[in-house]
Parts: C-alpha cells; sequence; structure tokens
C-alpha cells in the first residue's frame, strides 16, 4: 500500500462563545462536496483579549484562512492588512485570508449571503419594495449596503435607540433612500419586507412591532436563527407573512461565498439548507 500523504490546509471559524456554531458542518459539507479532500475546517473558542495572537499562532501553524463572529468583526477589521471595499462599507470582517506573501485580507460576505437567500433561494422581491430593518448595530451595518444595491424604494432602519439608526442613515445616505425611526414612530406604517437585525431573537424576545406594520403579501426574516421558530419568524407567520424565515440560508450563503474566496470553487447550497441537515441538534 502507498502511504498517501495528505497537506492539511487548516481553516477555522473563531469567536466566543463559539461551541454552538454551525460553520465547521457547513464548510466539512462544502469541502466533501467539492472534493477538497486536504481541507480541514474547526471551530475555535477565542476572546477578543487574545484574538490576534491567536490568528498569528493559526497561521504559523499552517492555517490558511479563518471566519470570525461575535465579538471579533470589528477586531477582524482593524487586524487586516487589506480589506475589500464591501468590508469597508461595514467596518468588519467576517472572512480572512492568509495571502502568499503572509500578509491578512479581510473581507465581509454576510451582505451578500443574506441578498443570496432573500432573491435567488426564497425568491423575495426587493426592486422597488419598501424595507424595514429592526436594529442598528453591527449586523445591520453589515448588510445595508447590500441591500441598497437591490434598489428598494425605502430603507427604514429602526431602534431603541434612535441615535444608531440615525447615524447609519446618514453612512449610507448616498447609496439609495435610507430612512431612521423609533419604534413609537412606526404605527400608520407598513413593509413589503421586515428584516429582524436586533439581538432580540437571541434572548427569546420580540421588539414591540405594531400589528399593521407588515404590508399584505409581505415578508419577515429573521438573521438570527435557532433549532425552533424565532419569537420574530412566529411574529411574521401570525401577521400572514407570505414568507417568514430565520437566517439558516444566509448562514450557507456567507459561507459559500467565503469558500469561493478560500478555494475559488462555489458550493452548492441549496440542498444544504433544505436538507433540514443544519437544524439538528449537534
Ligand atoms: P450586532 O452586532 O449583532 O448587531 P449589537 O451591535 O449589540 O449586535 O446590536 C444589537 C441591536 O439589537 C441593537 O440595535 C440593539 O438596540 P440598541 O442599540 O437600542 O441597544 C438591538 N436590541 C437588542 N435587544 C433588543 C430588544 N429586546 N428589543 C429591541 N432591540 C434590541
Amino acid at each position: 500500500m502507498v502511504a498517501k500523504h495528505i497537506n492539511e490546509q487548516r481553516y477555522a471559524v473563531f469567536g466566543h462563545p463559539i461551541k454552538h456554531s454551525l460553520s465547521p458542518r457547513i464548510h466539512r459539507h462544502f469541502a466533501e462536496q467539492t472534493g477538497q479532500k486536504a481541507m480541514s475546517y474547526t471551530a475555535i473558542d477565542v476572546p477578543a483579549e487574545t484574538f490576534k495572537a491567536a490568528v498569528t499562532d493559526f497561521y504559523n501553524q499552517g492555517g490558511k484562512g479563518l471566519n470570525c463572529t461575535v465579538p471579533l468583526k470589528e477586531l477582524a477589521y482593524d487586524f487586516a492588512d487589506d480589506v475589500s471595499a464591501r468590508a469597508q462599507r461595514c467596518g468588519a470582517v467576517n472572512t480572512l485570508m492568509f495571502k502568499d506573501d503572509g500578509s491578512l485580507y479581510g473581507d465581509n460576505t454576510d451582505g451578500i449571503g443574506l441578498i443570496r437567500d432573500l432573491t435567488v433561494n426564497l425568491n423575495i422581491p426587493i426592486q422597488d419594495r419598501t424595507v424595514l430593518i429592526l436594529g442598528a448595530g453591527g449586523a445591520t451595518r453589515g448588510i445595508l449596503e447590500m441591500l441598497l444595491n437591490e434598489t428598494p424604494k425605502q430603507v427604514c432602519i429602526v431602534n431603541r435607540t434612535q441615535s444608531k439608526a440615525h447615524d447609519l442613515a446618514e453612512l449610507f445616505a448616498g447609496l439609495g433612500y435610507v430612512t431612521a425611526s423609533g419604534y413609537q414612530e412606526l404605527n400608520q406604517q407598513s413593509f413589503d419586507l421586515i428584516i429582524n437585525a436586533t439581538a432580540a431573537s437571541l434572548h427569546g424576545d420580540l421588539p414591540p412591532l405594531p400589528n399593521t406594520l407588515l404590508a399584505d403579501n409581505g415578508y419577515c426574516y429573521d438573521l438570527a436563527y435557532a433549532l425552533e421558530p424565532t419569537p420574530f419568524v412566529k411574529w411574521g407567520i401570525e401577521h400572514g407573512a407570505d414568507i417568514s424565515v430565520d437566517g439558516i440560508g444566509m448562514l450557507v450563503e456567507q459561507a459559500a461565498e467565503a469558500f469561493y474566496i478560500w478555494r475559488g470553487v462555489y458550493p452548492e447550497t441549496r440542498l444544504l439548507i433544505e436538507s433540514n441537515l443544519l437544524k439538528q441538534k449537534q
């Protein structure tokens, strides 16, 4: 028998906490599907304080690329030597790649991941539609440019802390019609697509939403995901949404884009999303 030496190409997701990350499952599935036998992908718990040292260690041990999740995306942005234009708009990086010259390149695939899930997988129209985004944190900033590229009629950002919504609306004003609002001002308004980008779902909460907020034949999309429907997904179903789903499709699509950046091959995503594999307990 001839011994086969495989030169392992190491990838990982860094975050804190990271135990429940689905990224290893997704990337291993992509690697298998595309025949990338040398590729490995693990989840590594990295608190913010040790982020830079952990990236350097990973590179020294033969690391090729990383995903970064909460709370590391802004740190990854600062640490990268060079970032893509879309990462610059987000002020955050979720995908790092070690280049041959040892420099660190950062990109952000969250926005494109959301748009692919909305438009390709779910067939949800955005052009000339009104969109409401709940929340004005990093998650909202990460999707705004890509959303505005789809030329919606209006994107309204609503947030508990209104000043943060105003700041984001101002930052992205050059890319389309973006407005800002507080929750109490939402009465009498309705939107074709409502995207939940708050951290509320993670705590089993729901922002205060008027019953009339969703237009007829409207859509609800929660960037968060869980084994069970999130409170916002349930709200959408109860308020007559044509489609009300969580962000599992976006998670798979942002991973596919990262995989493409690293490996130059675009994996098939739809079967994985539809397979329910990711909704099973780990
Ligand atoms: P991320 O980077 O994931 O967006 P973040 O920056 O902490 O996380 O932002 C979380 C967002 O969820 C914020 O817009 C926050 O509102 P505030 O800016 O007013 O704090 C919002 N949020 C968190 N819990 C919420 C809740 N229970 N109801 C409404 N909004 C909530």
